[in-house]
């Protein structure tokens, strides 16, 4: 792992959106994994800024909510319009917002749009994820891999910890609103990526970085896992 402290969310930004566009602009046909949450929306801004091309690369996001997949008009498939978000507070919704408005891609795929179990043979049809962005939750999850979830995991159903609940309430008007299950990339569909950023921002996360880089690995922080990748970046400021 390579852990890097950054002088601000800023520079955090900067640094992954610089590398990300470089990259872009040597193979117009990369394979992104994009994360929801506060912490890459910096990362999503200045891509929103940049003159490269990004209508060759394919996205793929970690998770969504069980029950707030957006809806499909089938008559427009691959047009705009085809998928209409549920929910204010549905990932699909929040990346159409923070970028898939601004930035074309090629195609934006979510888990839990088809059957979980296809979520990765349609990664490794696309070659598999070149970069994959991450956050961190306060319990060392990564996507909605709580707590628990094992190493050789691939896509599948979770049920939401308490924990996440509530982190996650902030964004719902009341608690009961927040859905107990989610979708998610799985640890081993994760560390099949070719590059991975976890990202951090605040010092909230201070803690729970520090076991997740420098601890043991264990199922308890799922994280942890990810200090055996051979090619992960650790960006961090308070
Ligand atoms: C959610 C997402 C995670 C994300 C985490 C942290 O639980 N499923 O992918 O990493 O939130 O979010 P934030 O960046 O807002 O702290």
């Amino acid at each position: 792992m390579e852990i890097i402290k950054c002088k601000s969310y800023r520079d955090l930004s900067l640094q992954v959106g610089i590398d990300i566009e470089y990259q872009v602009s040597r193979n117009s046909k990369l394979v992104l994994g994009l994360a929801t949450g506060s912490t890459p929306k910096g990362v999503y801004e200045y891509l929103k800024s940049s003159t490269v091309d990004f209508s060759e690369v394919r996205t793929f996001n970690l998770d969504e909510y069980v029950g707030l997949e957006p809806e499909f008009n089938s008559r427009l498939k691959g047009k705009k319009g085809y998928g209409v978000p549920k929910h204010k507070q549905s990932y699909y919704y929040f990346m159409n917002e923070h970028l898939f408005n601004e930035v074309k891609f090629k195609r934006s795929f979510f888990p839990g749009e088809s059957q979980s179990d296809t979520y990765d043979s349609l990664i490794d049809a696309c070659g598999g994820i070149d970069i994959q962005i991450l956050g961190i939750g306060t319990n060392g999850h990564i996507a909605f891999n709580e707590p628990g979830t094992s190493r050789d995991s691939l896509t599948h159903v979770v049920d939401l910890t308490e924990n996440t609940i509530k982190d996650n309430s902030r964004f719902f008007d009341s608690i009961d609103e927040v859905p107990k299950q989610a979708t998610t990339m799985g640890i081993e569909s994760i560390m099949r990526a070719k590059q991975i950023y976890l990202l951090a921002n605040g010092k909230h996360k201070k803690d729970i970085l520090e076991k997740a880089c420098y601890g043991d690995i264990t199922s308890d922080i799922p994280a942890s896992y990810l200090q055996e990748h051979k090619n992960i970046k650790v960006l961090y400021c308070d």
